[in-house]
């Protein structure tokens, strides 16, 4: 199976969110990841409901999305009811993580837990078979187009050696400083699903630094 392109929309053009989404419509983009931010958690704030709401009446991928933020316990259903077919929580932010990844899936929604650059893949021994997915960042979260953490690597080994001894059908989703120099080794490496941003808005030609990212390990 080849990879999935997950284009963070924390890169786009906000005055031209339509314009950007419909390009995205148009390219071998397999979702849309959204980065939600709340200023608590992480160091700054993005956007929430109502622009997700909008960008969902017009995207024909699902959307990813991903929340950077303190307590998500409160806010998962109204994600789901924006749109959200898969949500993402940060192990650091949860007390009871096992309880908020079946709030997730009870509401239909993929589950995913993200971890930060310096938590260890081991903490995730006991969740893993309850998750739909992993998201490893590669950046510490907050911002769009910083320097990839090259431990990463790593990581991504360890974690599919995690799902394989526990029998997991968990997919590795990389997020942070993903480009058109890493994708193909960290596809090498396990990943499954790539986030890239930066890599692919501030790109003269968005749809095809997509399809780059999406065939980085055929050429
Ligand atoms: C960072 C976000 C990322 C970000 C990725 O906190 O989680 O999704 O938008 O952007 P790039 O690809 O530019 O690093
Ligand atoms: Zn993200």
């Amino acid at each position: 199976m080849s990879v999935i392109i997950a284009p963070s929309l924390l890169s786009a053009d906000f005055l031209n969110l339509d314009r950007d989404v419909k390009m995205l419509n148009s390219s071998e983009a397999d979702w849309l990841h959204l980065d939600v931010m709340d200023g608590l958690f992480v160091p700054n704030i993005s956007f929430g409901f109502a622009v997700i709401e909008k960008i969902a009446t017009t995207t024909i991928k699902p959307l990813d999305v991903h929340l950077m933020i303190v307590d998500p316990d409160r806010y998962i259903m109204r994600f789901r009811q924006a749109g959200a077919s898969l949500i993402s929580v940060h192990y650091e932010a949860c007390n009871h993580l096992n309880r908020t990844i079946h709030a997730i899936k009870n509401l239909g929604a993929e589950a995913g837990v993200a971890l930060n650059p310096h938590t260890p893949v081991s903490v995730l021994s006991e969740i893993i078979g309850d998750v739909d997915f992993v998201l490893l960042m590669s950046v510490n979260p907050g911002f769009g187009g910083q320097k990839f953490i090259p431990g990463t690597y790593r990581k991504i080994r360890d974690l599919r050696e995690l799902i394989k001894k526990s029998e997991s059908s968990a997919r590795i989703e990389v997020d942070g400083g993903v480009d058109s120099y890493n994708a193909a080794a960290l596809i090498s490496s396990g990943a499954d699903i790539l986030v890239a941003g930066n890599a692919i808005f501030s790109s003269p030609d968005p749809v095809e630094a997509i399809r780059k990212l999406k065939y980085s390990n055929k050429y």
